[in-house]
């Protein structure tokens, strides 16, 4: 469900936050790698991220994609959601007021929450080495996913999932 937005939070407050949070993403030993063999050009990755954000915290963005069908072929674990939202939450406290941070780093947490259902992944497992059969897995976490609003185009990115933890 949308939020507020916080008057302090506008387009160039998010394209700012994008810029400074892929920066950090791109020398994350972690991350970067993953990032670096499938991102050719920061700059219009970073637009199209930003493009995300300001479509899910402002209602002001043009986004239209399917997050986890681009997710769905990267090798990532829960390791890598949680070091992207550590690295998300930072730089969110850094350049932004405490209402604004704690607005984008809920909607990350909801939707992080989303895509790793979506992507099979649960607490510390991958999704795949949970020894359930491949079909049925991939039914169970296809209906999981739907309930959770992450398979189809994304029409409304910030819908709500539990939190995270
Ligand atoms: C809350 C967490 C996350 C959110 C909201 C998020 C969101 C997105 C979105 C909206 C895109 C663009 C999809 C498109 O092209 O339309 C994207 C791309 C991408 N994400 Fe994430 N992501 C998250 C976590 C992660 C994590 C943990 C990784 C692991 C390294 C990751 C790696 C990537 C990569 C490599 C791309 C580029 C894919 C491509 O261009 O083919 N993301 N992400």
């Amino acid at each position: 469900m949308s939020q507020p937005i916080p008057a302090s939070l506008d387009e160039s407050k998010v394209a700012l936050l994008v810029d400074h949070f892929y920066d950090k993403v791109r020398a994350d030993p972690l991350l970067g790698p993953i990032f670096n063999r499938v991102v050719d050009d920061w700059g219009a990755h970073k637009v199209l991220m930003t493009s995300f954000w300001a479509t899910v915290a402002l209602r002001s963005g043009h986004y239209r994609g399917n997050p986890l069908a681009k997710h769905q072929p990267l090798s990532i674990g829960v390791e890598h959601f949680r070091r992207w939202l550590g690295l998300w939450r930072e730089t969110a406290g850094e350049l932004l007021d405490t209402e604004a941070a704690a607005l984008m780093v809920g909607y990350a947490e909801r939707i992080g929450y989303g895509m790793r259902i979506g992507l099979g992944l649960s607490g510390h497992q991958r999704g795949r080495e949970s020894g359930i059969p491949i079909r049925a897995h991939q039914v169970a976490r296809q209906g999981s996913a739907r309930r959770h609003g992450v398979n189809a185009s994304v029409a409304d990115p910030g819908r709500p999932a539990p939190a995270t933890r």
